[in-house]
């Protein structure tokens, strides 16, 4: 896979890791809601670290799997700053492989859309499922069909970001036939005055309907607890929500 390459620079300099360092800070009130106190975590597609160190801060035992070298780099460097052991694995999400188990799997930013064929949807749920301790807990978004096709046609051409060292701008698209969007990114980077560096990377994410991500959680042996468009709020799912969260039982 080439994405998360040089664009891990872009990733990890910029606003992205918000998201995740937010969804940290209010996962713990769900656990209290669920009456669920997880141990060990499995992070998923964990991107270069910024949940995992959160939740490892918060006293879990954190490991994480990336398929990105450069994202787990940097995670490992942030850790190493922040003091914080995580136990950090290059793997792809479709062929998960643990002699251990964990108490909750999480995915989060929409990594498990990078996911293209529904085959592999399914195996990746089987794989986690297969790493979970009975009645752990997965807890992850995906972003929708909605979203994915309103982004490319409302947003078709974005300055992503303009700042005294680093330009970007993302070019979208969306395949109707596959249901793939495209994100075409080319980010320029200043060094010492000079734009001397650029970097391209196109990430393609498909879009699952609500039944077909059921469909695959069921085969792979979850129970469904709840979806949601907004976890924080708990919001209920509209066919116009940008973004589904799921909470299953193993
Ligand atoms: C949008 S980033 C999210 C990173 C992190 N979860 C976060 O919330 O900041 C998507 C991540 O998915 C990872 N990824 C994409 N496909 C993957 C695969 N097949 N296996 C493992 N990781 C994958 C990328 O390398 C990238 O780090």
């Amino acid at each position: 896979m080439d994405v998360y390459r040089k664009f891990a620079y872009l990733y990890a300099s910029g606003d992205y890791p918000q998201y995740s360092k937010h969804i940290a800070e209010y996962l713990p009130g769900l656990f209290k809601q669920l009456d669920f106190q997880p141990k060990t975590i499995l992070d998923v597609a964990c991107g270069e670290g910024t949940f995992a160190i959160e939740m490892a801060k918060k006293g879990h035992e954190v490991t994480g799997i990336d398929q990105s070298p450069e994202m787990l780099t940097i995670a490992r460097k942030k850790a190493r700053k922040e003091n914080v052991k995580l136990d950090l694995h290059q793997m792809d999400m479709r062929q998960i492989s643990f002699k251990k188990t964990f108490d909750l799997a999480t995915s989060w930013f929409d990594s498990l859309n990078y996911i293209l064929e529904i085959s592999d949807l399914e195996t990746t749920f089987k794989g986690i499922g297969q790493v979970l301790t009975d009645n752990g807990l997965f807890i992850f978004d995906m972003n929708t069909i909605y979203w994915l096709v309103t982004l490319a046609q409302r947003y078709a051409c974005i300055v992503e970001r303009e700042t005294s060292d680093i330009f970007q701008v993302h070019r979208h698209a969306y395949d109707f036939e596959h249901r793939i969007a495209s994100f075409h990114i080319t980010g320029f980077v200043k060094d010492k005055d000079r734009w001397l560096r650029r970097i391209d990377e196109t990430h393609k994410e498909r879009g699952y309907t609500i039944e077909e991500i059921r469909r695959c959680l069921k085969v792979a042996g979850f129970t469904e607890l709840s979806y949601w468009s907004n976890l924080e709020e708990q919001v209920p799912f509209t066919p116009e929500s940008k973004r589904v969260y799921f909470v299953v039982k193993k």
